[in-house]
Parts: C-alpha cells; structure tokens; sequence
C-alpha cells in the first residue's frame, strides 16, 4: 500500500502540509538541505562501541584464546576485528559497565597462566549451577590490541566504587607513562608494551548511583573530585562523570542537579556520561516475536531520548555556563527481558530485528542533531549483549540487522551537520497503551569534502514514502547513490544458519540539477550520498 492510500484508509499516519501541494515525481514530502550553512562537527565518537566482562562478551564474543580453532590475532576473533574495521569503530568502552567497579587493574597483566581467578560482579545474574569466575586472560594489554588492531580509540572506565584514588592513578601510570620513567612504566613495557597507551579517555566510574557505589550525586561529586585531582597527566585527559539513568520515568534529573551543584566551583569534568536503555524490561515485549504495536512501542520510547538530551544540557548549563562539559551517552540500545538468550551463560544477550536496526537510525538521527552536546556515545553493547551489532558462539558469527545501520552512518563521521527542513508531519501510531505519536520520518544529513550524506528512517510498517530531495543555495548534486537497508517482514532477522536476510541492498536515486527523488520503504533506514558542485 503506498502512504496516500495508507492515508485514505484512515488507519493512523498523516502527512503534513506538503501532501496537499502537487510535487514533481508525485512526492509525498520535499525535503529541503542547506550544505551552503554547515553547523557543527559531528563528532566521530558518537559512533562508538562497548564491551564488557559479563555473559559471553569478552569470552568468546572477544576473546577466544591464541590456541582457539577459531581463527585468531593473538586471542581476539579476527571476524570482530575485520568488521569492526569494516564500519570504522571509533572506539571502544572498557571493562564495564558494572563490571568496572569491581575490576582491580593488577588482575589482568602479567603472565596468562600466572593470572588470578577472581570474583565477576555479574556471578549474581548467571543462571544456578553456571560459573562466570573472570579468568582474567582479557586485561589491559589484550584491550589495548584489539583497539590498535581496529584502530579504535581505548575509553577506559575505572572501579572507584571499590577502588581508591591511587589504584586509579597507578593504573593511569601504568598505561601512559614513558618506558624508562616510572617503575609502572618499566612494568608496562617488560610485560610486553614499551609504547605507552596513550589512553586519553577514561571514565571515572559507572553509574555511581547503582551497581557503581549507591552514591547520592553530591557524594559522587566529592569522590569524582578525590579521584581526579591527583591524575597523572602524561597525556591530556578527557574525564568521563558518570552521568544519570535517562531512561527513569523522570529521565534522573536530579542526579544532574546534583552533581553539577556539587562541582560548583571545581573545575568540571570534560565529558559527563549519560545512560539511556530503550528499557522494556517491564513489559511483556520479546526480542524476535511481535506485533505491530509492539513495533511502535520500541520508536516511541526510543526517540524518548531527545527530550531527554535537551533537559538534562539545559540542566547542566544552570553551573557549566562556559559549557565545558559534553555528554557522553556511554550506554544506550533496546533492552527486552530475559528468556531470548543465546546461550542460558550469554546473559543479557538477545535476538535483534529489524525492528532494533530502525530505532537505531532514529537514534542516531537524534545524536547527529544534538553534534553540539554530545561528544561521545557507545552502543550497548557491540557484542553477545542487550543492543549487539555482533551475535558470536564458538565458530558461529554473524552480523545483526543494526550492524549495517553503523556500516551506513559511519558517512557523517567528522563530517558537518547540513540543515534539513523535513516537512513530513508526526504518525498517530498504536502502541501498548493506546496511541501515540512519532515522526514520520527521521533525516539527518552532513558535509565533508564536499561530499554530501543524508540518513533517512521510516518508522511505519505500512507506508512507503516517496521523497524528493531539494538542494538550497545553489548547490547540485552529482553523481548521487542510494543504500537502503529493509524488509517486508518486520521482525526480519540474521541468524547464524541465514545470516544475510537483512542487509544492505542498493537503493534508486534520480538526480537531476539541485533536486533528488526515490522510494524508501517502508520499516528502513537508508542513505544517500553524492558530490556536490
Ligand atoms: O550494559 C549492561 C549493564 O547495564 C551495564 O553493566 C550497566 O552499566 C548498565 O546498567
């Protein structure tokens, strides 16, 4: 059914102001982009990933081990590395999480075999009679390789909930310090890395408010100013608060209230985290079964997020009036409830569809457009848990549907926000308590080179929508291609016997002078791409 008779049925979308004017191509919506006032930089992080030592994660989803029959670098899944370098990951989260703040540095260097068997604070989640004691063959210097090998940024969490200021600054040392400078140093290289790490983002805890330490905000900021003061500056840091849980009915503002009035006069930290589940673990949602209201629960809640980036900046502009302090959403995704796992260990893990590739281009719609607050954000998390691009059991890999939403977002990497006026009104859309009501279609589009990239997302499961794009201020557009990643079947997924059910599949574009038409889909996300003159 295409959108205007999807209308006529009366079922729920309307289209805004532009269905009414005759459009050339018989479009539901002109679009219109200003490349000629490029905003702000989008910045390369908000593409970033996380990994942490928590079901099948590290072991096995990461680490298989040197002598693994699985091929192999030194231990780490060559699959993951290739395509982790395939959609060009920025950088990478590490050890949790709430793993994090349990986490002693010391546990995962030295020799593999001289390593100690320690307590994971995720044994408390693992089904009767299944075992998750940390080996600790994935430390420091493993971390370290798989970033090199994929050319990622390392943003480490530390353990301040059960740690102290110098265990911190040790491990800091350790990392970064010059071989030949410090005995840490001396210890770094003789295990292995003469080269410093140069780990220049860390975070300073995880969700202090709960599995970090129960801390009230105040509190936080006293401990987060204890663990800061004396940092070991051998490469300029950029310093990660942990945030709040934006996903609570009343998105934690207070934890920001909090905190920033207890920095108050201190200098404030660089980044400031902020945590945001799609959380649907109080529902009666499943991963791979659904129905179409069920389809529009995941958007609306989703998209939730916004609001949720505007109140908590405009929050921490009330003491940050010079605006030191960017978000970093270091935790986000869809999280159902147990009982779809992998594996009965691979806790949190959980089919994804096609259903979790669309909110994840909303989402990431949203972050583009919020360039100027946030400087990072991590998916939760990449592999084997909640909101995985990768889903890995011994020999068996295979890419989920939001992998290729990152493979097509990666354009507007570094590259600058382009205004888009989308005129395409809201959906009235049935979801779980009745109605309610979402974009009808989400855009983002950035510059760089030259190079002009547009994202689309179309939330509704019925309605194609036929689009022309129009270029403002004189620019054209050359040599234009689109990619598009659908299905008509909304709960499509990859599994490890069809692995290639949703992927990307290339998507008709018609260029002509300063306008460009196609068809997306309907339930897809896609991208457009061209050159500019
Ligand atoms: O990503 C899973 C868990 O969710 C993380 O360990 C924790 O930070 C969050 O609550």
């Amino acid at each position: 059914m295409n959108r205007r008779k999807f209308l006529q049925s009366g079922t729920s979308a309307v289209i805004g102001a532009l269905a009414a004017s005759r459009l050339a191509f018989g479009a539901d919506a002109e679009i219109v982009l200003s490349p000629s006032q490029p905003g702000e930089l989008i910045s390369p992080h908000i593409y970033g990933h996380f990994i942490e030592h928590l079901g099948g994660v590290i072991y096995d989803g990461v680490w298989v081990g040197p002598d693994s029959r699985i091929p192999n670098v030194n231990g780490i899944r060559k699959q993951f590395v290739d395509d982790m370098k395939r959609i060009g990951a920025p950088n990478l989260r590490w050890p949790g999480g709430c793993f994090a703040d349990g986490y002693h540095w010391r546990d995962g260097i030295g020799k593999s075999s001289s390593r100690p068997r320690t307590y994971n604070f995720w044994q408390r989640r693992m089904p009767a009679g299944t075992d998750s004691t940390e080996t600790n063959q994935f430390g420091i210097h493993e971390f370290i390789q798989l970033c090199r090998l994929i050319g990622a940024e390392p943003y480490v969490a530390a353990n301040v909930g059960s740690s102290t200021p110098s265990e911190f600054h040790d491990w800091v040392s350790y990392c970064n310090a010059p071989a030949g400078t410090l005995s840490l140093a001396d210890e770094r290289a003789a295990n292995g890395d003469p080269q410093p790490f140069n780990i220049q983002y860390w975070g300073v805890g995880n969700e202090s408010w709960g599995c970090g330490g129960m801390m009230r905000p105040e509190e936080y900021a006293t401990k987060y100013r204890q663990f800061v003061t004396q940092f070991p500056n051998y490469k300029e840091p950029f310093l990660v608060a942990t945030g709040p849980r934006g996903h609570s009915a009343d998105g934690d503002i207070g934890w920001t209230t909090g905190f920033f009035e207890g920095m108050r006069g201190f200098e404030l930290p660089n980044g400031f985290s902020i945590h945001f589940y799609t959380d649907l673990r109080q529902t009666p949602l499943k991963a791979a079964d659904f129905n179409q209201p069920e389809w529009y629960e995941v958007m609306l809640r989703g998209v939730r997020i916004d609001k949720v980036i505007e109140s908590h900046w405009q929050e921490m502009g009330k003491v940050d009036t010079k605006r030191r302090t960017k978000l970093i959403v270091d935790e986000w995704g869809v999280w159902y409830k147990p009982g779809e796992e992998l594996a009965p260990n691979y806790i949190l893990s959980q089919p994804i569809t096609l259903r979790d590739a669309v909110h994840t281009g909303l989402t990431f719609d949203i972050f583009n457009r919020h360039a100027d607050k946030i400087a990072m954000a991590n998916v939760a998390q990449t592999i084997n848990c909640i909101h995985s691009l990768f889903l890995a059991h011994g020999p068996q890999f295979v890419r989920t549907p939001l992998y290729y939403v990152f493979e097509m977002y990666r354009s507007h990497m570094e590259a600058r926000q382009v205004p888009v006026a989308n005129p395409v009104a809201e959906l009235n859309v049935p979801v779980l308590a009745g109605e309610g009501r979402l974009p009808g279609l989400s855009a983002s589009a950035s510059i760089r080179d030259r190079k002009l990239a547009v994202t689309f997302t179309n939330p509704s499961t019925q309605s194609p929508l036929k689009v022309r794009l129009r270029l403002a201020g004189g620019a054209r557009a050359t040599g234009a291609r689109g990619t598009v990643l659908a299905n008509e079947e909304m709960r499509a997924t990859n599994t490890f016997a069809d692995p290639e059910t949703v992927a990307l599949a290339p998507l008709a574009v018609k260029a002509s002078g300063d306008a460009m038409e196609l068809t997306l889909p309907k339930q897809a996300v896609a991208l457009v791409q061209c050159d500019l003159s």
